[in-house]
């Protein structure tokens, strides 16, 4: 059984304070529901913001993770960040080849893959993002795109290094505009991926490893998301930005409901 992750991705949002508050609210919150043990949790803060929300969820379970990392350990790469740097103020996560990144900065599968591959290396975890524009998704390539984009990359990982991944599928007409996948959309579009998965890495890699859902994830659509067999967590932008609809989607995804009496 997989254990479900929720992790929010900030984006290029907040400032110092807001940061700050958002990270203490989700600690606080978190902290009053006695299921919360049920399910993983983290936070993607802008790097600036970083160490001090490091500071403001220590003593939660909450993982810290970054938006995006560089290839290379040190250098003249004026404006990068590398993985040792991510873990010295607290890291654990790393999202990878997120759409606004691949669209957005134009990054290729082969640098992310160097991504994923140096992230692994230092012993971090990355959350690697696939996913299909509006266009792909009309022409029927949404498998042919997701195909490439997980070979790609995810070449030259291990599967012993498998177990550090969790991969997001993101569908992008789905990122920020309010419209989600069907339940149906996501479940096909995960069995898809750990198909793939499976054909590179073997059968119990494909068993183990959790594929989130994200694109437009509300605590309204959280559950039914949650409840399909092959979603295990949720990446979250907008809604990750507020303590209770980030709360609200913890809560959905843990399965049978929260039974504490905490906000949810
Ligand atoms: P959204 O973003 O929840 O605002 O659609 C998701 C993401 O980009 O990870």
């Amino acid at each position: 059984m997989r254990k479900k992750f929720v992790a929010g991705n900030w984006k290029m949002n907040m400032d110092a304070a807001g940061a700050k508050a958002l990270a203490i609210g989700l600690k606080e919150e978190l902290a009053k529901c006695q299921d919360a043990a049920k399910v993983d949790v983290a936070v993607c803060p802008p790097f600036v913001y970083l160490p001090l929300v490091a500071e403001a969820l220590a003593g939660s379970n909450i993982g810290l993770g970054a938006q995006d990392v560089y290839t290379e350990a040190n250098g003249a790469f004026t404006g990068e960040i590398s993985v040792d740097m991510l873990k010295d103020v607290g890291c654990q996560f790393v999202i990878i080849g997120h759409s606004e990144r691949r669209h957005v900065l134009g990054e290729s599968n082969e640098l992310i893959n160097k991504k994923v591959i140096a992230t692994l290396a230092a012993d971090l975890e990355p959350i690697f993002c696939i996913g299909e524009l509006l266009e792909e998704s009309e022409s029927n390539k949404t498998e042919a795109v997701l195909e490439m984009q997980i070979r790609k990359g995810l070449e030259n990982v291990t599967a012993g290094q498998m177990a550090k991944i969790t991969i997001a599928y993101e569908p992008v007409w789905a990122i920020g505009t309010g419209k989600t996948a069907s339940e149906q959309q996501a479940q096909d579009a995960h069995v898809f991926t750990r198909s793939i998965v499976k054909d590179m890495f073997g059968d119990d890699v494909a068993a183990a490893v959790r594929i989130q859902y994200g694109g437009s994830v509300k605590p309204a659509n959280a559950k039914g998301l949650m409840t399909q067999s092959d979603v295990d967590g949720a990446l979250v932008g907008g809604a990750a930005l507020n303590v209770e609809d980030f709360i609200g989607i913890i809560q959905g995804s843990i399965s049978r409901g929260c039974g504490c009496n905490c906000k949810c």
